[in-house]
């Protein structure tokens, strides 16, 4: 595809050469996120960064991004504090803020309206989840965090074994990373939830007819013995019409050390998009296994940062010139050792 000037909306958009793409660029960016040098490539330019709902790391991560390739970011958080409570559509918020703004990023609960909105951007708007739809920057990090850990195993994406467990129907991280997985070759993927949170019929279908198998089970403990990620996700408790019906499902499948040890493989990686839920009745991965060295959650928001800089980069068209606006850090790095 054409990144130049592009909305970043679904993973339906992506073939695999453009994902290739993405994680070459998100490689040349690591310099830059680890602060040895800095780049100025973006001066001038503002992120309008628009999260309609809750967020920490996908709101400051898309932020910290832009500012990391010398752009400038404003932001607006929540309903209350936006014009959307005095009536104004999206369509007019994305007229007047796309004036403001090179680029724009967005999280809204409503499915499909981060699309609505880029229809009437005037500049490039990339989807930060919305609803329970998609949430393809997240899927392009996870999937960026697993090349990763199964390279440093000598192994790539082609032949992965991965189980997706908790609230497979409303997890969007879980719906865009299960069409990005359909673009590789060999994949097998343990669906595990309870039968009323499955993975959307939809998806699941598309996976198989792209070549994925995929099996279902509402057990975890023999559903994660013969995989090489484990990925892990939250009850989506605000998709809830009660917090009575989320806490049905919420605890029904926790990992912690001890279950670790018993059934995973060793060196299976376990993965999480975060929040953990850690109140003690969801504990999803339980605090025991933070020193688990196969536990990637924190390496996955590392790796979000180098993977939001790669799509400013590309659809900004800077790639080739990150490195001339460059030059060294000149404060005290307590990254470098
Ligand atoms: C996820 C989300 O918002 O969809 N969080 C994130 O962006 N990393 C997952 C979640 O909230 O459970």
């Amino acid at each position: 595809m054409n990144f130049t000037g592009a909305h970043i909306l679904s993973i339906s958009q992506f073939q695999r050469q453009d994902v290739d793409q993405i994680f070459s660029v998100a490689d040349r960016m690591e310099p830059y996120a680890l602060r040895k040098r800095v780049t100025r490539v973006l001066e001038g330019a503002i992120l309008g960064n628009m999260f309609f709902e809750a967020s920490t790391r996908t709101r400051v991560s898309f932020g910290s991004a832009f500012n990391l390739l010398g752009g400038e970011v404003r932001e607006t958080a929540g309903f209350e504090s936006s014009a959307l409570v005095k009536g104004e559509s999206l369509q007019d918020t994305a007229r007047v803020l796309s004036g403001f703004s090179d680029v724009i990023c967005m999280r809204h609960p409503q499915e499909g309206s981060v699309a609505d909105f880029a229809a009437a951007s005037r500049v490039p708007v990339m989807n930060g989840g919305d609803g329970a739809n998609e949430h393809p920057t997240q899927a392009l990090l996870d999937l960026y965090t697993i090349a990763r850990e199964l390279k440093a195993k000598g192994r790539n994406i082609d032949g992965l074994r991965i189980a997706m467990i908790g609230d497979l129907r409303h997890g969007r991280t879980v719906h865009s990373l299960g069409k990005l997985l359909s673009l590789y070759d060999n994949v097998q993927v343990t669906l595990v939830s309870p039968k009323e949170l499955a993975l959307p019929e939809a998806i699941v279908e598309n996976m198989r007819s792209a070549g994925v198998e995929v099996s279902i089970s509402d057990e975890l403990n023999n559903s994660i013995a013969n995989v090489d990620i484990v990925y892990s996700t939250r009850i989506q408790e605000e998709r809830f019409t009660s917090k009575e019906e989320a806490d049905l499902y919420r605890g029904k499948f926790r990992l912690n050390q001890a279950i670790y040890t018993q059934y995973c493989e060793p060196n299976t990686v376990i993965m999480h998009p975060l929040p953990r839920d850690s109140r003690s009745d969801a504990n999803e991965l339980d605090s025991d296994l933070d020193n688990n060295p196969n536990l990637a959650i924190f390496r996955q928001t590392d790796n979000g940062l180098l993977v939001r800089m790669a799509l400013f980069a590309l659809v900004l068209d800077v790639v080739d010139k990150v490195d001339e606006y460059s030059h060294e850090v000149r404060w005290y790095n307590s990254r470098q050792n």
